[in-house]
């Protein structure tokens, strides 16, 4: 009997914190449900554009009385800044930067011979709003090839700044592009950390009359320690 009312305790805590996980209700459901996993840092590359910056806008991909808009595929792409508590971060300054289609960056020291397109802007910035979002208007970057036998995947390069975080430096990633399996440097994140920094980009939405597929990229900052 004892066995027996011992269990039906545990079956009631069971069911009880299981009812109180899905209302919110404890505050271990809650500590357990509201756990942000960190973005990963990656290496922050030569190209950050420095004095080549255009203005700070998040639509990479017109530049003001150019008689086109950039090469490539655009897409939308747009996420939320949280801390590791899942707590959206207003105000949090995102920069992004990238190569253009061809897969040349608008910076002095890339040795790329790729063509550069004077009508993509290569770098963006954007400040997110009260629930912690940004969003940015950008084409996909073209592949370039990084040392002997190593060609970088198209990636986007992300700077995330918040006061009482740490700076997060990191890099994102297409899903289905297939030099993401070969990268140096996305394979040196565990698995869990490569899917965080991996998109997929899908759908399709109407932004500023134009048909373009999305993607989201989340992302979440350290706090400062003490
Ligand atoms: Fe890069």
């Amino acid at each position: 009997m004892e066995h027996r009312t011992n269990r039906r305790r545990f079956l009631g805590w069971s069911l009880g914190l299981t009812a109180g996980a899905l209302a919110g209700g404890s505050s271990w459901s809650r500590a357990f449900a509201a756990s942000c996993g960190l973005t990963p840092p990656q290496a922050e590359g030569p190209f950050y554009p420095g004095a080549t910056k255009f203005l700070p806008e998040n639509d990479l991909t017109l530049v003001a009385g150019a008689p086109r808009s950039a090469l490539g595929e655009v897409v939308f792409l747009k996420g939320t800044v949280m801390d590791s508590q899942c707590k959206p971060l207003a105000d949090a300054n995102v920069e992004i930067w990238q190569a253009c289609a061809s897969g040349r960056y608008n910076h002095s020291r890339d040795p790329n011979p790729a063509p550069i397109d004077p009508y993509f802007k290569y770098w963006g910035e954007a400040f997110t709003n009260e629930r912690g979002e940004y969003d940015f208007k950008t084409i996909i970057p073209g592949a370039y090839p990084a040392a002997s036998g190593w060609t970088r995947p198209p990636h986007i390069h992300f700077r995330v700044a918040k006061l009482g975080y740490q700076e997060l430096i990191t890099q994102m990633y297409f899903a289905g592009e297939k030099l993401n399996a070969e990268d140096r440097i996305l394979r040196s994140l565990s698995p869990a950390d490569r899917a965080k920094v991996t998109v997929e980009f899908k759908g399709q939405n109407e932004f500023s009359g134009e048909t373009i597929r999305v993607g989201r990229f989340d992302i979440t900052m350290m706090p400062v320690p003490g």
